[in-house]
């Protein structure tokens, strides 16, 4: 790795925010302003349970996962034709063009929404119009990640599949998202197998609030490329000679962490400690409408709570491209960019 020259303290803020950046960990209907959700509901002609804006986002206090899960989810009841999965995705590339986010792989799921009675291109090819007006219109590359939902049966996720199928052009991954505990990855082992046949990059959130137990299965069992958030990987030395040697990025979540009790305070994140170690750790939004944050305002937050350095700026920067599913010729240009921001910040 590179080494840079160390910025003065309060010069880091303005690096974090100018450095050019991947986001790998973002699920798309967790980017749902409180505002865009009052107005896609009127258009739609229904109500949400809330009075107005300031009521809603008061309800955004969690202990955990689950209880997250359940206001997200009544959130998603207000997208109902493909033009509100437009607007959601293009609201959050405006957001991350203006974080310096060059390149982000969004997650999204398919099963909410058909639960709800939509198809699945209905959502497929709204978030992909988004993403190909962001590469004309913002120069950001964006590239849609689809997820299981691993609370309901393997079969469902097997049909999820079949229907995103006609649509797989538009896709580069699938990923396992929702209630982790109880749920382990090994769960959907003959879903990936098959995801894996058809050619699909593959990731799963594994060791947010679940055990290491559920990161060894995702790598050894779904055969993942990355693991999502990970930070129990720690708990667990093994586990980490393994992710350090095996160069299996981790897309680290702060803000989130924090806001779901994984950590009681952001000063005891385990981020530093996950560097240190050799982790190839990333630093995300997860679900940034909800969570008190986007890409920048995780990274300033982390940097101001732990203390980390310009060095380490860079690293995790540099790590977000390389943890990418993005080809070759596009990565040595992102990296190119970072390199020559770090040599010409004054
Ligand atoms: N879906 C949206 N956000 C999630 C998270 N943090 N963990 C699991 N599933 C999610
Ligand atoms: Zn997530």
């Amino acid at each position: 790795m590179r080494q840079v020259k160390p910025v003065p303290p309060e010069r880091l803020p303005e690096l974090l925010r100018r450095m050019p950046k991947a986001e790998l960990h973002m699920h798309i209907e967790g980017s749902l302003e409180p505002e865009l959700m009052f107005a896609l509901a009127a258009r739609n002609g229904l109500t949400v349970p809330y009075p107005d804006v300031a009521a809603l986002r008061r309800a955004y206090v969690f202990n955990n996962l689950q209880e997250f899960l359940d206001i997200y989810h009544a959130g998603t009841l207000v997208l109902r034709v493909e033009q509100d999965f437009y607007d959601m995705a293009w609201a959050y590339l405006q957001r991350a063009a203006a974080d310096n986010v060059l390149h982000t792989e969004i997650f999204f799921d398919t099963q909410t929404h058909t639960g709800h009675g939509l198809a699945a291109e209905v959502v497929i090819n709204g978030l992909h119009r988004a993403c190909a007006d962001a590469k004309a219109q913002l120069g950001i590359s964006a590239s849609l990640i689809l997820c299981f939902l691993r609370h309901l049966p393997e079969h469902e996720a097997f049909e999820a599949l079949e229907q995103a199928l006609p649509l797989r052009d538009k896709l580069v991954g699938i990923g396992l998202a929702s209630s982790e505990l109880g749920h382990p990855p090994e769960k959907f082992a003959k879903v990936f197998a098959r995801a894996r046949a058809l050619g699909f990059r593959l990731v799963a959130h594994a060791g947010e609030e679940g055990p290491p137990a559920y990161i060894w299965s995702a790598l050894d069992v779904l055969r993942v490329e990355r693991i999502d958030h990970g930070v129990q990987a720690m708990r667990d030395p093994a586990l980490v000679t393994r992710l350090v040697h095996d160069r299996i990025p981790l897309t680290v979540c702060p803000l989130s962490n924090l806001k779901l009790k994984v950590f009681p305070a952001l000063t005891r994140h385990n981020l530093g400690r996950m560097l240190q170690a050799g982790l190839v750790a990333t630093v995300n939004s997860d679900d940034p409408a909800y969570f008190g944050g986007y890409l920048n305002e995780n990274f300033m937050q982390t940097f101001a709570a732990l203390g980390l350095t310009t060095q380490q700026a860079y690293q995790l920067a540099h790590n977000s491209f390389s943890a990418s599913f993005i080809e070759a010729s596009a990565l040595r240009v992102f990296q190119d960019r970072l390199a020559e921001v770090f040599e010409t910040f004054e």
